[in-house]
């Protein structure tokens, strides 16, 4: 299976901001010589000028989260449609930071991760335990349990179209990441739990950087990365995919 490298941009970069990053990413990435999928997923407001650039690079385009309905009275929410329209590839769904701020549960994965898959786009979702969790040994019941709900009454056809991202929410943006072994582990046990998805791409995020990357991808379970701080820079975020190919 290729890696699949996904940078997360959260709440970064304008729409002339992404066009300057990409003016500057996209050269570099074309001297490296590998297999490796990359995708970048930038703020609504960029996606448009992203998405243009990006059309016939080697980069997909993805979206960091969106509403299950396809239109209706919902303010400030964004439809599949609308993201499909810019070119969007991808759309992570489940990020911890959106379930801790934005009111995103168990069941609204679920339904979102239907209509993803409904309007041919490919959710990226992410589970993760968070330090307390963690420090009770609830790590393996946390991320089953996000896992079984996200998939509940998705076609066993459909779970390996998808992609997952275990991201240990204590790793997430503290410089602190998972030892690759253990990372290795816990999506064993996310592999495992879903009858289906022995060929689902299975991503770590959380402060992975070009110096860690290599320790991740070599593992049996890890496919690859969704990494937030380290796809903001072009030089580093190249650098890391440089690595993740050796
Ligand atoms: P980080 O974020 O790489 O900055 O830890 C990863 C993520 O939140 O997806």
């Amino acid at each position: 299976m290729k890696s699949l490298l996904v940078g997360n941009w959260k709440m970064h970069e304008t729409a002339a901001q992404a066009l300057a990053f990409l003016d500057d990413f996209l050269p570099r990435i074309e001297r490296i010589d590998s297999e490796v999928e990359i995708a970048i997923a930038p703020p609504f407001t960029a996606l448009a000028a992203a998405g243009a650039r990006l059309r016939g690079t080697r980069v997909a385009l993805g979206a960091q989260t969106m509403h299950w309905a396809l239109s209706g009275a919902f303010t400030g929410e964004i439809a599949a449609p609308m993201l499909l329209e810019h070119g969007v590839r991808y759309v992570i769904l489940g990020h911890s930071e959106r379930r801790a701020c934005c009111g995103e549960t168990d069941r609204t994965v679920n339904l979102k991760v239907k209509t993803a898959l409904q309007t041919g786009l490919t959710p990226i979702v992410a589970v993760g335990e968070t330090l307390d969790e963690r420090e009770r040994g609830l790590t393996d019941d946390v991320v089953i349990t996000q896992t079984r709900a996200a998939f509940d009454g998705v076609d066993r056809a459909a779970l390996s179209q998808l992609v997952i991202a275990y991201e240990p929410v204590w790793a997430i943006g503290t410089g602190k990441n998972c030892e690759p072994s253990e990372a290795d582990r816990v999506m064993g046990t996310i592999r495992n739990c879903v009858a289906g998805l022995d060929t689902t791409p299975i991503l770590y995020g959380g402060s992975m950087k070009a110096s860690n990357v290599a320790t991740y991808v070599e593992r049996p379970n890890v496919n690859g990365g969704l990494i937030g701080g380290a796809s903001l820079d072009p030089g580093g975020f190249a650098s890391l995919i440089a690595n993740a190919a050796l």
